[in-house]
């Protein structure tokens, strides 16, 4: 491999399903870089000898999915606060004989939020999120550090929910999954970070009637595109926010490690992951 040629990947177990080389393959064509960005399926119980190993196969640096992103975190000789915070890594790189990491999904979401939704912080109401796993992690800590004081957490499995309430403290509250139509009722943002609504799944099952107009409703499963959450809340008349955004922003600061250049989410961009999304 011609050493000019800078290279990164995705790794994960599966990977064929990973739409990364589709944004980064854009990228790299659009601003002229002779850069590889390829998907690399690595079993579990490999990924820390695997990110030890960049340097050898000629790689600047990768991304991280499923399920490799807590030994990633845990195998890092430096963590970048975003990691710290959510406990999980997502972007590699190397510097100074170090690999490093960091958690851009909580970037991606909050970037996607403020762009889709200008103003969402100026209401003075909590935030309502379903869910509590990993990418509920890095959300809740996104709006905690944007300032919201309140941020509820809606999970079927409570004990998750009051796990994520012991580590963020007090401006963040669990709420039963059976009283979930009150615990959004008074929200300023609702956003869904359950598995519910993706294709093949059972739709989240919430009862939007006492949502003030005003109120955002986000989505970060992308596939549909519009999943039924959306769908009704635009049908009310909320701004909505969806989950593709956050995909494509969270990809934004890797790129910018590896190649050199800060990339723009554009439109094109975003047509040619909706094309693929709506091919299969
Ligand atoms: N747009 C993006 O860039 C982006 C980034 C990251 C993730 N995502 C999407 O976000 C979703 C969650 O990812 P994750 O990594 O956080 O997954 P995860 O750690 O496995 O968490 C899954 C969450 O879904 C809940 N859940 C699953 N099945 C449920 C059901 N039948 N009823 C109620 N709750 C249910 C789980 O609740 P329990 O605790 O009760 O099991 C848990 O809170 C996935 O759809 C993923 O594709 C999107």
């Amino acid at each position: 491999m011609n050493s000019e040629v800078k290279q990164a990947c995705v790794i994960g177990w599966p990977i064929e399903q990973s739409r990364s080389p589709l944004i980064h393959g854009h990228w790299l064509k659009t601003y002229g870089i002779a850069g590889r960005y390829d998907r690399v399926a690595v079993p579990p119980g490999e990924a820390a000898a695997f990110i030890h190993s960049l340097e050898a196969r000629g790689l600047e640096g990768c991304n991280v999915t499923a399920p490799h992103k807590q030994a990633v975190f845990e195998a890092a000789d430096w963590r970048d606060p975003s990691a710290e915070a959510v406990g999980a890594a997502n972007t590699v790189w190397r510097e100074g004989g170090k690999v490093c990491v960091a958690n851009t999904d909580t970037y991606g979401f909050m970037t996607h939020l403020a762009q889709s939704a200008p103003g969402w912080d100026k209401r003075d109401a909590p935030v309502a999120l379903f869910g509590a796993g990993g990418a509920a992690r890095a959300i809740v800590y996104g709006f905690l550090d944007a300032g919201v004081e309140r941020v509820r957490l809606i999970n079927r499995t409570p004990e998750r929910a009051e796990a994520l309430v012991a580590h963020f403290g007090s401006r963040v509250e669990s709420c039963a999954w059976s009283d979930r139509a009150r615990g959004v009722s008074d929200a300023g943002v609702v956003v869904n970070t359950t598995t519910l609504g993706m294709i093949g799944n059972a739709p989240l099952d919430l009862d939007l009637s006492a949502l003030d107009r005003d109120a955002i409703v986000a989505d970060i499963v992308y596939v549909p595109l519009e999943t039924p959450l959306l769908s009704g809340a635009r049908a009310r008349g909320h701004r909505t926010v969806d989950g593709l955004g956050m995909l494509l922003h969270q990809a934004v600061p890797g790129f910018a490690r590896w190649f050199g250049v800060r990339p723009e989410v554009t439109q094109a961009l975003r047509d040619i992951l909706v094309a693929d999304i709506e091919r299969k």
